[in-house]
């Protein structure tokens, strides 16, 4: 996730493109850069850090009156200031700035190479720019090599092109990324989103995947994929700047719950071949495979839970040993590890203390080390062997959410390409990965519970306890459940082993007890009704998250997740809970986004 803004009309463009980006850093904010055009030159500032850094770089006097902006959440490259946007081609007469992924960009940047081109940063974005420098030279019409461009890129992108050849004009073209346009008396503007523009207009035109957009100080015209004039559909944007920059919702963590479809298609991105997994850097690793005899996965807090979800997986594609432990004890505990452990580390921030520390001490023993992370360039992301990183986007709400379903996801896509490199044949894997790739509009379905689990959510009102449970993969995801209901809502809670209930935490059940049970595997299903029953048998009230199969008629509160490889249910069971601990923390009034006593980014012992 990138912000992008531009703007072209009768008064100097910078005010516009820095208060947008402002509304905007929402979406990022490793580095910022902004292109100013007049008629001889482009002039382009740019600089690693927050939009304030780059503020300070800026001259007083910068009048002209066309210009775009950048705040980079980063994927390709490091963030730096060499990385930072906007890109210029090789005469600085063209300049872009890009939000999403060129899956093909290395293809790309290797045809550009062969032409003679060179290139000046790691990121995938930079090709667009190179790219469009190559049209344009063999054909002068800016549309026709912004037409010829987008063709040729496969993955997402919304992107701005300013140049010397036309210095009042930005265009503008979208797939997958979001991009709306606007106009005033002021001039005609581009974003990412609404926020960036609610100052100067509430009339908004999102364009749409496949369209482009030529943009004048005083004229918005807007193209499909063939380059005829498509309709404009303008809709009125009913929010103020505050609660737009949360995308209308009224806290971070409901927009991040929401945001969790396009997240993991963004994580699953490019992942497969058919059958064969595409993870180059793990692959490039200098690991005899055939010696691994155990496998750690080692996190902190919700990243725990998702690393409990992966060893359980593992052992089950693999058929090898794993463990997974907290960081916290892991780097406390002479870990009996060496050159055949492999140790997978998994963490949003990629800053985490206990995490980080877990990492050095696994190098230390000669373990070969991957890190999931989330934050391109972190700490752990920099010293692990192989890094993968999730494609969540910034995650504000101190609740994580979104970074722990692609952190599902994304250990999933590894654990299969460890069987591959293992040489074991993972049973039904065409289904697997069918089924991997339905996981976005799975998640939407998923999401239609929302009225559901607020009412549900409305159990807990006068309750200070309640229970998660569930069996084998449900475990993991019962654990998070419980965490999420905790830490938004101060709600008390526990997750157990379905089976373990009668071993002694039964005795907590009496009339009302809220009992949230997770019965989504089917081997296990079936048993885990039995337990809620003892539950039912002494007053709990249960709500049930249970397949499209499973037999549940003597149970109220029912949901069904939709059908799917039992292995991945644990999406769905992760955005139920969400919404049930996001709804049981607003009944409270609690301050959802800022739980008290916690802080995102735990970078201390
Ligand atoms: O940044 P990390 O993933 O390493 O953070 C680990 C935990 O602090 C984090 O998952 C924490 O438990 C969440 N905020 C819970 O929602």
């Amino acid at each position: 996730m990138c912000g992008i803004t531009g703007f072209t009309g009768k008064q100097p463009a910078l005010p516009f493109l820095l208060q947008g980006l402002s509304k905007l850093e929402y979406r990022g904010y490793d580095s910022a850069g902004v292109t100013l055009v007049n008629s001889r030159k482009l002039k382009t500032w740019k600089t690693k850090g927050r939009l304030s850094e780059l503020e300070k770089k800026l001259p007083n006097d910068l009048a002209q009156s066309c210009g775009i902006g950048h705040t980079r959440w980063a994927t390709h490259g490091v963030p730096s200031n060499m990385n930072a946007h906007p890109h210029m081609n090789s005469d600085n007469s063209i300049s872009v700035v890009h939000n999403g992924i060129v899956e093909n960009y290395a293809v790309l940047k290797k045809e550009l190479l062969e032409e003679g081109y060179t290139f000046h940063s790691d990121t995938d974005s930079e090709v667009i720019v190179q790219l469009l420098d190559f049209y344009y030279r063999r054909k002068p019409v800016m549309k026709e090599a912004l037409m010829r461009t987008v063709k040729r890129l496969e993955g997402s992108y919304a992107l701005c092109v300013t140049s010397i050849y036309e210095p009042n004009t930005i265009y503008v073209a979208k797939k997958e990324s979001p991009m709306v346009l606007g106009m005033s008396k002021e001039g005609t503007f581009c974003a990412s989103d609404a926020p960036a523009m609610l100052e100067y207009t509430r009339e908004i035109l999102p364009l749409q995947d496949g369209q482009f957009a030529i943009l004048n100080k005083d004229s918005l015209e807007v193209f499909d994929t063939d380059g005829k004039p498509a309709e404009k559909k303008w809709i009125h944007f009913p929010y103020d700047v505050q609660s737009a920059q949360k995308g209308g919702y009224d806290s971070f963590m409901m927009k991040e719950i929401h945001e969790q479809p396009s997240v993991i298609r963004e994580t699953l991105r490019g992942r497969f071949r058919g059958t064969h997994v595409v993870l180059p850097n793990i692959e490039a690793l200098d690991v005899d495979w055939n010696e691994i005899h155990e496998t750690y996965f080692i996190a902190c807090g919700t990243a725990y839970h998702a690393c409990i979800y992966a060893s359980g997986l593992y052992q089950r594609y693999t058929g090898k040993l794993s463990t997974a432990v907290p960081a916290s004890e892991f780097r406390y505990s002479s870990p009996n590890v060496d050159g055949h452990t492999l140790c997978i580390f998994v963490s949003q921030s990629g800053e985490t203390a206990d995490t980080l520390a877990a990492l050095k001490l696994a190098k230390a023993k000669g373990c070969p080390t991957i890190a999931v992370v989330n934050v391109l360039g972190s700490s752990i992301a920099r010293q692990t062997d192989a890094v993968l990183y999730t494609a969540a986007g910034p995650e504000i709400a101190v609740a994580s959410t979104k970074a722990y379903t692609t952190q599902l996801v994304l250990l999933h896509v590894l654990i299969l390409k460890l069987a591959e490199l293992y040489g074991v044949r993972v049973k039904g894997i065409g289904a697997l990965i069918r089924d991997l790739k339905r996981l976005p509009e799975i998640t939407e379905e998923v999401l239609k519970n929302e009225p559901f689990m607020k009412k549900c959510a409305g159990m807990l009102k006068d309750q200070r306890d309640a229970y998660f449970i569930g069996r084998q993969l449900d475990y993991p995801s019962a654990l998070e459940g419980a965490l999420k209901l905790k830490e938004v809502s101060y709600v008390h809670a526990d997750a157990y082993y379905a089976g373990e209930l009668k071993h002694g935490p039964i005795a907590l059940i009496e009339k009302n007890t809220v009992v949230l049970a997770l019965a989504t595997q089917p081997d296990v299903a079936g048993k885990t009704i039995s337990n809620i029953k003892e539950t039912v048998a002494r007053g709990a009230r249960v709500i049930l998250v249970t397949d499209q199969t499973m037999r549940a008629d003597e149970f109220k509160y029912v949901v069904r997740i939709p059908e799917l490889t039992p292995s991945l249910s644990a999406v769905p069971c992760a955005v139920l809970t969400q919404l049930f601990a996001y709804y049981a923390a607003k009944e409270k009034g609690c301050d959802i986004d800022k739980p008290r006593n916690l802080a995102k980014s735990v970078t201390v012992e």
